[in-house]
């Protein structure tokens, strides 16, 4: 439905995306991951045909986002990070006016508002005057004037930053109920997001994609070793000593009071050496289990460590 291909884009010296590709498919919902300045806006903005790439292109349901720009804003539905709002005018009033602009035919506009008012339940609050609104409502509005031509595609844009956290529970859920009609691209740079809104993670970084996977093939493909946690009451001084000399451990971290984090190879059965090592000891076992690999861990694996992607030192020019 959208694929990517060799898109770059440079705001004058600066290369704010080198190369990227990527496939979206017909009612998936992606999350564009990657910490601030990676270049995710940027190649949402190209996606929505509002500014021109540098280099490479990319084609939505078929067309060219260069040659057809008019079809594919018919196919699209946008929400900018801050949301396109007149906050003097009312919900309703407004959502009439985005259906215009979207050259619903007029027959047809009270229905799509209604429609719209619905999906994003804020039936509630049309006659309300925008700005008067609290932030979860305008991103609501926000969101409603990007489906107002009913898009096949939605893109977002950090849909929940500036929200507190109610609001951005209630976000989060009804971009899960429009996932189940939509095929969704939306970004952020926080992870508990994206690990509860998609089903796969493109996770981009200054500008280049650093993983492209399903939540599960990322959390696998990055798993080299495991993790042990082990709390005692009573281990010992020499203790983290005693455990580094276990066969396939990796490394022993001492944490808080009597606690450890034991990294060994995958699948060492490491657990029942530990488990012996500390009844033998007497060090009071308290509890010792294995520590799942997070995608946070991953996300800062590949962003912020060697092995990652290539860096390239780019000057400040702002
Ligand atoms: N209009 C612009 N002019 C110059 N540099 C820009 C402009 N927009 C973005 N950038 C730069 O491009 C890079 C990517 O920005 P952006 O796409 O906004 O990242 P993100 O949305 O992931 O935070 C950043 O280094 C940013 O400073
Ligand atoms: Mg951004």
């Amino acid at each position: 439905m959208i694929e990517v291909e060799n898109l770059s884009k440079s705001y004058g010296p600066r290369q704010a995306i080198k190369n990227i590709c990527f496939q979206v498919n017909k009612g998936e919902v992606v999350g564009f991951l990657g910490p601030n300045g990676a270049g995710k806006t940027t190649t949402m903005n190209i996606l929505c045909c509002l500014i021109p790439a540098s280099q490479g292109t990319a084609r939505i349901c078929g067309h060219d986002i260069f040659e057809r720009s008019l079809q594919i804003r018919k196919i699209i539905g946008f929400l900018p990070e801050t949301p396109p709002l007149y906050a003097e005018m009312t919900v309703a009033g407004f959502l009439a006016f985005a259906a215009r602009i979207r050259l619903v035919p007029a027959n047809k506009t009270a229905a799509a508002v209604d429609r719209v008012l619905e999906k994003c339940r804020i039936q509630d609050v049309r006659h309300r005057i925008i700005g008067r609104l609290s932030k979860g409502y305008q991103q609501r509005v926000g969101l409603a004037q990007a489906m107002i031509h009913d898009p096949q595609i939605l893109i977002l844009d950090e849909p929940t930053t500036g929200l507190d956290p109610i609001q951005i529970i209630e976000i989060r859920k009804l971009i899960k109920d429009l996932a189940s009609s939509h095929t969704i691209i939306l970004s952020s740079h926080i992870l508990p997001e994206v690990t509860q809104i998609c089903q796969r993670v493109i996770i981009i970084n200054e500008g280049e994609i650093a993983a492209m996977d399903s939540l599960d093939g990322l959390t696998s493909a990055m798993r080299k070793s495991e993790r042990l946690h082990l709390k005692t009451r009573n281990a010992p001084p020499g203790a983290a000593e005693r455990l580094r000399q276990l066969r396939r451990v990796i490394s022993v971290r001492p944490e808080d009071r009597g606690q450890f984090l034991i990294e060994c190879e995958l699948d060492s059965g490491l657990q029942d050496e530990v488990a012996r090592l500390a009844l033998e000891d007497r060090w009071g076992i308290v509890e010792l289990k294995p520590v799942a690999l997070t995608l946070e861990d991953i996300f800062l694996k590949l962003t912020t460590e060697e092995g990652g992607p290539h860096h390239e030192t780019i000057p400040d020019h702002r």
